[in-house]
């Protein structure tokens, strides 16, 4: 559709693309052409991967706080259980102008009850996400990062479990791809893989556990 709308508008007007007519909509910048990481900083010393990408191209209603905690809430995810959370907040630099600034929000898996599920995840280990808006004058992308990863209980002091960044991204991505809803909005969700953004391995890595060097990057449309 954008696309044949942009031929005729060249074909009309052939002078007119070169000033851009609308808001330029991309699905996000790569941290590191602007000085950022696609590890956070876990404060550890090592940081965790930004592993999944909610692209700037999604419904916008999906990339504002609300909006990423209903879509949160129809994968089976809800707001951490906030007296049970021991962790600290981490930070990110997305390369966007902000530098490095402290997660947004954190979501666990809710076990099947949003309200008293999450207490639970943190008890019992589980997966959960912790997300950071793209939004610096220098890269406005409005992608959501998000560092997902699968952890033992509180008693471990919430500890990732052995190759738990790739397998918290692949149960993520395997629970959002397709049509999921909750509330009053229904999603259709596509996944790409993403090569380049991080490397493989476990150099600089929070509990050294290596990763696959694979981004997902989703496309979260309300339908
Ligand atoms: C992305 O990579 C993971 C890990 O190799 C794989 O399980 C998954 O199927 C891939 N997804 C897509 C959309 O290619």
């Amino acid at each position: 559709m954008h696309a044949g709308l942009n031929l005729l508008v060249l074909a009309l007007f052939p002078f007119a693309l070169a000033t851009p007519l609308a808001k330029r909509a991309v699905a996000y910048y790569a941290p590191s052409a602007g000085g950022g990481s696609e590890l956070d900083d876990a404060g550890s010393g090592g940081g965790e991967p930004l592993n999944v990408i909610i692209s700037g191209l999604s419904s916008p209603d999906v990339l504002t706080d609300d909006g990423i905690v209903n879509f949160a809430h129809a994968l089976g995810y809800s707001k951490e259980c906030l007296d049970k959370h021991s962790g600290a907040a981490q930070s990110a630099n997305l390369g966007d102008g902000n530098g490095w600034v402290d997660q947004l929000i954190e979501i666990r898996e809710d076990y099947g009850s949003s309200s008293v599920g999450t207490c639970l995840e943190s008890l019992v280990g589980g997966n959960h996400f912790r997300v950071w808006r793209q939004n610096g004058a220098s890269a406005d992308s409005g992608a959501l990062f998000l560092a997902v990863s699968k952890e033992k209980s509180a008693t471990d002091n919430h500890d990732i479990v052995a190759n738990g960044y790739n397998i918290g991204r692949n149960l993520l991505v395997s629970a959002a791809v397709g049509k999921t809803s909750y509330g009053d909005y229904t999603y259709s969700t596509t996944a790409e893989n993403i090569t380049g953004l991080l490397a493989a391995g476990s150099d600089g890595l929070n509990h050294g556990i290596a990763q696959d060097g694979i981004v997902t990057l989703l496309t979260v449309t309300i339908v």
